[in-house]
C-alpha cells in the first residue's frame, strides 16, 4: 500500500488566531513564569490535565518538552496501593526525571487510607506534588465515595486533605482538582474551597462543569471567576481550552492563576508551546507542519512501545493516533490500517515512510 500522501493538507483548518496589540501577560498583570504551588516553583502557568488512559509517561514527556509547566499522572486508587492492585498502581505512578515537576493524582474517599497512600507515594516515587481527584463523575468511583462524590459533603474533602498533609508532614504540596458542583452550581464548591484551604491544600483546580454534566455542554467559566475572588490559594481554571485564544480568554475572564488543558492536547502536545508563545508575545505561533505532527506521533509511539511493550504500546497509542491523524487528507487511505493493525513493526515503518515523504513545510493552501 502506498504511503505517499496524495494531499498533504489538514482539511479542517482552524480559524486564525487574532493578533493582540500587546503581550497578554502584561495586560493581565501577571508575571508569566512565576507561579508557586506550595514550595514548588513552576516555570509557567499552563499545565497538562490528568486524563486516565491518555496522560501516560510517553505523553507527559512530550507535553513537558512542548511547554507544559507541570504534568499529572493518570488517577491512582489509594486503596489499590495497599492491595492486589499495587503493581498496576505503580505502573501508573512511574515517571521519568524530565517530566518534573510532576504530580501523582490519587482518588479515594477515606481520609485514613488517603493519608497512608500519600505517605507511601511520597516515600516511594517522590513526586513534586500529590493531587486529589475530587472531580471524577464515573459511577464506580462515586460508589467508593471518591471523585465528585465529596461535592455532596464538602467537609469530607477537608478531612481528606488534612489527613494527607499530616501524613506527609507538609513535605509535599497537596493539591485538589474538582468540579463546579455535583448536580448544580450551588454552594458546594465554595464550601469545598474553604474546607481544603483550612486543611492546608496548596492549590485548587476547577473543571467548570458539574458532575451531572459529565463532559457535555459548555464549561461555565463564571464559577472560576467567583472562586478566584474568594480563594487564598492559587486557582487553576479548566474546561474547553482548545486554542491559544481560548487560553487567553480563560485567564482574562476569570483572573485564574493557571490553566489546565485536557482534550485540547490530544494529538497536539505542542499546544502548551503555542499558548505560552501567544501569552508572551500576543502573536500566534506558526502552525506545525504535517511532517512535524507525524514526527511527534512517531516519537510517542516509539516511547509507548519502549515502556509498555509492542502489543500494549501499540494498542494504547491507537486513540492518540486518531487525534494526530484527524483531518489529515493525505493519510486518509492508510488511516484505517494504522488504527487497526496489530503489527507494530508495520505501523512504525508506515509512519516513518509518511514522515520521510512529507515536505518540511506544508504547501500553501489554494486561495478560495
Ligand atoms: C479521557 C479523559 C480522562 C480523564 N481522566 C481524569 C483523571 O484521571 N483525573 C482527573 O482529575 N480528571 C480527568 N479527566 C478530566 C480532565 O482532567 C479535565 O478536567 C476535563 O477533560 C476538562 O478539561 P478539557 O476541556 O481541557 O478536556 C479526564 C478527562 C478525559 C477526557
Amino acid at each position: 500500500m502506498s504511503v505517499l500522501p496524495k494531499n498533504p493538507l489538514i482539511q479542517d483548518i482552524p480559524k486564525p488566531t487574532p493578533e493582540l496589540s500587546e503581550a497578554p501577560w502584561s495586560s493581565l498583570g501577571k508575571p508569566a513564569r512565576e507561579l508557586s504551588v506550595g514550595s514548588v516553583k513552576l516555570d509557567g502557568r499552563v499545565f497538562l490535565a490528568p486524563m486516565a488512559g491518555y496522560t501516560d509517561t510517553a505523553f507527559r514527556r512530550l507535553a513537558r518538552r512542548h511547554g507544559a509547566a507541570m504534568v499529572v499522572t493518570e488517577m491512582v486508587s489509594s486503596r489499590a496501593l495497599f492491595g492486589s492492585g499495587v503493581e498496576k498502581s505503580h505502573e501508573l505512578m512511574e515517571f521519568t526525571e524530565p517530566e518534573r515537576p510532576v504530580g501523582v493524582q490519587l482518588f479515594g474517599g477515606d481520609p485514613k487510607i488517603m493519608g497512608d497512600a500519600a505517605k507511601k507515594v511520597m516515600d516511594e516515587v517522590h513526586p513534586d506534588i500529590i493531587d486529589i481527584n475530587f472531580g471524577c463523575p464515573v459511577g464506580k468511583i462515586l460508589k467508593c465515595d471518591a471523585g465528585a462524590s465529596v461535592l455532596k459533603e464538602p467537609q469530607r474533602a477537608g478531612w481528606i486533605v488534612e489527613a494527607m498533609v499530616k501524613a506527609t508532614e507538609g513535605k509535599v504540596p497537596i493539591t485538589v482538582k474538582t468540579r463546579a458542583g455535583y448536580d448544580a452550581m450551588d454552594n458546594a464548591v465554595f464550601e469545598l474551597l474553604e474546607a481544603v484551604e483550612n486543611a492546608g491544600a496548596s492549590a485548587l483546580a476547577i473543571h467548570a462543569r458539574t458532575r451531572n454534566q459529565m463532559f457535555e455542554g459548555k464549561a461555565n467559566w463564571d464559577i472560576i471567576t467567583q472562586i478566584k475572588k474568594k480563594a487564598r490559594i492559587p486557582i487553576i481554571g479548566n474546561g474547553d481550552v482548545k486554542t491559544a485564544e481560548d487560553a487567553y480568554n480563560l485567564f482574562r475572564q476569570t483572573n485564574c492563576d493557571g490553566i489546565m488543558i485536557g482534550r485540547g492536547s490530544m494529538g497536539s502536545p505542542w499546544i502548551f508551546e503555542e499558548i505560552n508563545h501567544y501569552l508572551e508575545t500576543g502573536k500566534p505561533m506558526k502552525s506545525p507542519s504535517l511532517k512535524f505532527r507525524v514526527g511527534v506521533a512517531l516519537e510517542q509511539l516509539k516511547c509507548s512501545i519502549e515502556v509498555k511493550g509492542e502489543r500494549m504500546g501499540l494498542l494504547e497509542m491507537r486513540k492518540h493516533l486518531t487525534h494526530y491523524l484527524k483531518g489529515f487528507e493525505g493519510a486518509k487511505d492508510i488511516r484505517g490500517s494504522l488504527l487497526t493493525s496489530q503489527d507494530s513493526v508495520w505501523v512504525l515503518k508506515t509512519l516513518e515512510d509518511l514522515y520521510n515523504a512529507l515536505p518540511e513545510e506544508d504547501p500553501a493552501l489554494p486561495v478560495a
